[in-house]
This record gives C-alpha cells, structure tokens and sequence, in this order.
C-alpha cells in the first residue's frame, strides 16, 4: 500500500511480531514497555540506515586499517511527552551520542488540539538532525505543532517515528510540512470520535505507564 511520499512502513516480521503484542490488550505495562522499547530499538536501525559514512583510518591488533564511520550532522531525538518517552531507551541503545530533547503537549479532550506545557531542547539543536518520537499519530497536531516549533528554533531536518499511524494524522503532517518523513510500523484504518486510533492500541502513555 502506497501512503504518499516520505511514508514509510516497516514491514520486518520482529517489528510486526512484536507490534501484534503491543496492540495486545491482554499485555501489561511492564511487557509493554519491554517491547515498545524494543520495537523503537529495531526501528531505529532502519531510520538511520542513509545516514552518510566517511573513511578513517584506524588501527586493528594486527594493523592499519580503512573504515567506515557516520559523518555528517549529529542526532537529536525528541520524544513527544508523555508516550513518545516510551520509545527513548530503544533509540539510545543504538544512537548513545544523540541528544534528547523534550515537548510536552497534551491534548485537550474538547476540541482534540495540542497545548504545549513543556519544552526543553538541546542548546545545538538547530544543527542537528532531529527523529520526534510518538508512538500514535492519530490527528497529526501534536507531531505538527513540534514540527513547527523546531523549524521555528531553525532546524532543518526532521523525521518522525511513531508505531501506528491513522491515515488523517499522515494527511495533517503532510499538509503542513510535506519535507518531513514519517516512520511508522502500520498505518491503521482510521480514528475514532474521540481521536483514538481504531485498531490502534488504546492509549500508549496509559499503557505505558499503567495510569487509567
Ligand atoms: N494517542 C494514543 O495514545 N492512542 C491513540 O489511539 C491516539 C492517540
């Protein structure tokens, strides 16, 4: 299935094993936690996988030797509080130089639009290359508006990863920032009324951390 440009699905079977877990609503926090990490970790491996090398030299036991090692900027992550947290230990396994900043937005359960309470970033984090994590993009306006207040601070290279996608918050990022390439393990069918995405999973920070 094609979701336009710079969408992009990770079909690998651990992914998809472990996702079909996660959306499980017999898993309990501590499982749950367990493999959103894990997912975040086998997901992190393919969003970096066009990150440029360059040749250095180095010197093994037995001699000189050429390799190859990531150039270019350095990363940042920006996990969207509070379920995007859920996906950070996975990322830094794979990704320890990167830096971590946090947006903190809520939903207001009326009208479904974000409200920012919380921000802190790195002091450089205009000169990185930036991967916002939120397990579900359902209405897109939370993704959005970090999108926005990263380029606002001038960053120029944004990616998004999250779990499961709904359709409409895959439109709404795209309306606004098409540049943005958006990372996901399954794109479900839609939202519900109250902006929930259906099959989706329930609420990932509730499942999270085991508040309900
Ligand atoms: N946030 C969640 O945690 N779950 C959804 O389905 C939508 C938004």
């Amino acid at each position: 299935m094609d979701y336009g440009k710079n969408v992009f699905v990770f079909d690998h079977p651990l992914i998809q094993h472990k996702l079909a877990l996660i959306r499980d609503e017999n898993t309990g926090a501590k499982e749950f936690r367990e493999l959103v990490e894990e997912v975040a970790m086998l997901m992190a491996y393919e969003v970096t996988r066009n990150l440029p090398l360059e040749e250095v030299q180095i010197k093994t036991p037995i001699g000189p030797a050429k390799a190859r090692m990531i150039s270019g900027k350095k990363l940042g992550i920006i996990p969207i509080l509070r379920a995007g947290l859920g996906m950070v230990n996975g990322m830094l396994k794979l990704i320890p130089a990167a830096k971590v900043g946090h947006i903190g937005l809520y939903r207001d359960p009326d009208t479904l639009t974000p409200v920012e309470y919380y921000c802190k970033l790195p002091a450089d984090v205009n000169e990185r290359e930036l991967i916002i994590l939120d397990p579900m993009l359902a209405t897109g306006g939370s993704a959005t508006m970090a999108v926005d207040f990263l380029k606002e601070k001038g960053v120029t290279s944004i990616k998004l990863m999250c779990l499961i996608a709904a359709p409409e918050g895959i439109a709404a990022v795209h309306k606004k920032h098409p540049d943005v390439e958006i990372y996901t393990a399954a794109v479900d069918e839609k939202l519900n009324s109250h902006g929930y995405i259906v099959p989706g999973l329930g609420d990932a920070g509730d499942r999270l951390f085991g508040t309900k």
